[in-house]
């Protein structure tokens, strides 16, 4: 697979396919049509690339969904919010397009000049993008001269921006991209010894697939009450007490796991952790990973998210971007955006 470092960039239009859906508050009513972002760890992970690019002298088109606007425009679902906060951390100018294809944005993207960033209005705000359309994602790539995809969170979706556009531009990997695969690929190739991986949450369904794939290579595979029920194996350990949280006794047996470890994955709250009353073993295990000495991974929308709330982000080794396409990608399956970018150009 090729990276951004594989390309002359300069003087060039680089679309790239980010991932900036980002948690919004509900909106405050009044005039503001548009909640605040809760959580911006997708967007700063995503300026490695931006930078890179800047630097090198490249016209930047970025490109991204924001939550599920379901084909048609929804106020709420405007990139503004996200345009606001690149603007901050590049204390540069962006433009924001009012669509994401068509002459006029072509028209625009060919006056750019280096180091300029132009941000496309929400793709799915079409219902192109979902369907995979064809002619949308040759659209779509005529705003650009390579494409990079940087969205890793995105990444398990067959959707036109993802897996569409690869097939008309030369492609490759963006920075926060690769160092996601390289991440996840070390857990489950290649992980420093005993590994501890933590899967908590509340759909079984979707955990099934990770846990076996990840007890192949871990030492121990810690698992909350909730998804307990449904799960076995070998180097299962599951709770002895709790039922809505882990209980003190479990929290003493997990902890002792977790200072053994060399590296620790973490998916999935212990409990319900919206509630008040039941973050105790959540927060607890928090603790003991980023006392420990391993290197410690963790995921997913709702264990960022509350890894965020306690303050503990910078203590991590890594955060992944991704929810879904980290779990896929930890379950053994191939992502068609990281698929689709070794695709021969004809
Ligand atoms: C995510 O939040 O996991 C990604 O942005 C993908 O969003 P989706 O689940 O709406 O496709």
């Amino acid at each position: 697979m090729k990276t951004i470092r594989d390309f002359g960039v300069r003087n060039k239009r680089v679309l790239v396919r980010a991932d900036f859906n980002v948690p919004l508050s509900p909106p405050a009513g009044g005039q503001e049509k548009q909640g605040e972002i809760l959580d911006d760890l997708r967007i700063r992970a995503t300026l490695p690339t931006i930078d890179y690019l800047i630097n090198n002298g490249a016209k930047i088109i970025l490109m991204s969904h924001l939550d599920s606007p379901g084909g048609k425009v929804v106020e709420e679902l405007k990139l503004d919010k996200v345009q606001e906060r690149l603007m901050e951390y590049l204390d540069l100018s962006i433009t924001k397009a009012p669509d994401c294809i068509g002459p006029k944005i072509e028209k625009w993207t060919k006056e750019m000049r280096p180091g300029e960033i132009l941000l496309l209005e929400n793709l799915r705000f079409r219902k192109e993008e979902e369907n995979n359309d064809e002619n949308f994602a040759a659209d779509l790539s005529k705003l650009g001269d390579i494409y990079i995809n940087d969205a890793f969170g995105v990444s398990h979706r067959a959707h036109a921006s993802i897996v569409g556009v690869p097939k008309h531009l030369p492609s490759g990997a963006g920075f926060l991209l690769e160092k996601e695969i390289k991440t996840l690929n070390m857990i489950l190739k290649n992980p420093d010894k005993p590994l501890i991986a933590i899967v908590g949450g509340v759909k079984a369904e979707t955990k099934g697939a990770i846990i076996d794939r990840i007890s192949k290579v871990a030492d121990w595979v810690l698992v909350g009450n909730i998804i307990a029920k449904n799960i076995d194996g070998k180097k299962v350990l599951k709770p002895v007490d709790g039922a809505k949280d882990i209980g003190p006794k479990t929290i003493e047996i997990f902890k002792e796991k977790i200072f053994q470890a060399k590296t620790v994955f973490w998916s999935g709250p212990l409990g319900m952790v919206e509630k008040k009353e039941f973050q105790k073993g959540s927060l607890e295990i928090a603790k003991s990973i980023v006392e420990s000495k391993a290197f410690s991974v963790a995921g997913g929308g709702e264990t960022t998210e509350f890894i965020n709330k306690i303050g503990f982000e910078d203590k991590f080794s890594y955060i992944s971007t991704g929810g879904g396409a980290m779990l896929e990608f930890l379950s053994g399956k191939k992502l068609p955006g990281i698929e689709s970018l070794n695709v021969i150009i004809r």
